[in-house]
């Protein structure tokens, strides 16, 4: 039997290209030894930090990254036929496990679909609810300024700030993600980035600036907000910087930190697994939400595991609303 799998043949140079990842085969053998498992790739995730973390390797490697597996071959009491779990196994199709770097679902998924647990209920949820909720500490009548409203952090954010009785100030990279934002999440004020110049409309809708930031985009938005839109004792999550992924050299503003001691912000970065232990409480409650419709959840699916390549430069290109998958 054959595996297939994405390997990165050599570091991306500004856009992720073509000729830098490789689908390729490789061998599984027909029997497995006492304890292991084979399992089969069911949904896989791309997420915006492939492209930075691609740099601490080197290639070739086979592309890193979680995905939903099933078991599909046994020799592992523990890991019956059939049993569903969270693997960080990588761009892989099939893979051998012993067990120790498999993890069942931690919560009581119910009728939500499995896929969430990429999604809403995996990483990028636990992102949006552990840096609004633990870091910004949202309160009513907050004004809460969000780019990549969209997306999978994104649209969590933004629906848990609404939930806590925020006021969101929200921008996207296309029409029809600004209207799910407005129609459908019920966001406050929803612009389209590439039509309008956001710290102007900013200023509009809140011309005494803003409580909260969360910036998944980073670069010019987050120079921008802390120097004009923050106000005094305001706090900003640092989530992500995708608008210089693909820079190939490292830029500097001066005055940012000027504004930030100033104004006596509190301005922290996140990274999620900080908060892994508590995860399936922040899942448990956020299922509840999506049970109730509070929460409502897209996905950019991409059928085939060979299109894990095109999911993943999709996201520099702004291709998904909510969260990209790869499903097999
Ligand atoms: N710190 C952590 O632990 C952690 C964990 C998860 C994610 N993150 C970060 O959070 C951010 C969002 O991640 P996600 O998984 O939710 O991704 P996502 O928002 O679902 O997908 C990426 C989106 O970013 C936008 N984008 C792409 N290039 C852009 C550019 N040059 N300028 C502005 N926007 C651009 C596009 O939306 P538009 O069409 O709206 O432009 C695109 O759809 C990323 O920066 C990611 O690295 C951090």
């Amino acid at each position: 039997m054959k595996g297939k799998q994405w390997v990165l043949v050599k570091h991306f140079e500004g856009e992720p290209k073509d000729e830098d990842l490789e689908l390729q085969e490789f061998d599984l053998p027909d029997e497995l030894n006492e304890g292991e498992v084979l399992l089969e790739g069911l949904y896989w995730t791309v997420d915006p930090y492939m492209r930075p973390y691609s740099k601490r390797y080197t290639p070739p490697l086979t592309m890193f990254g979680e995905q939903l597996a099933k078991v599909i071959k046994t020799r592992n009491g523990e890991y019956p036929l059939g049993t569903i779990v969270l693997s960080m196994s990588g761009w892989r199709s099939h893979f051998i496990s012993n067990g120790n770097d498999l993890k069942p679902i931690s919560f009581d998924l119910g009728s939500t679909p499995l896929s969430y647990c990429l999604g809403t209920l995996g990483m990028p949820g636990a992102t949006a609810y552990f840096g609004l909720m633990s870091l910004l500490e949202p309160k009513k009548g907050d004004k809460l300024i969000l780019n990549g409203a969209a997306g999978a952090v994104g649209s969590v954010v933004g629906q848990l700030a609404k939930i806590h009785g925020c006021e969101v100030i929200a921008f996207v990279g296309d029409d029809s993600k600004l209207d799910w934002c407005k129609n459908e999440l019920g966001f406050d004020h929803v612009f389209n980035y590439k039509k309008v110049d956001f710290s102007e409309v900013i200023q509009k809708v809140a011309p005494d600036g803003c409580e909260l930031f969360f910036d998944n985009v980073g670069g010019n938005w987050y120079h921008t907000i802390i120097n004009k839109h923050l106000k005094k004792y305001g706090k900003a999550t640092i989530c992500g910087s995708i608008e210089n992924y693909n820079d190939k050299e490292v830029k500097l503003y001066p005055n940012t930190n000027y504004s930030i001691l100033s104004k006596e912000l509190r301005i922290q970065g996140i990274i999620v697994h900080t908060f892994a232990k508590d995860w399936p409480k922040a899942f448990t409650e956020m299922n509840q939400y999506i049970q109730e419709g509070k929460l409502k959840v897209k996905e950019t699916t991409y059928e085939g595991f060979e299109n894990m390549r095109s999911a993943f430069y999709g996201l520099f290109k702004g291709e998904n609303t909510g969260k990209a998958i790869v499903k097999a």
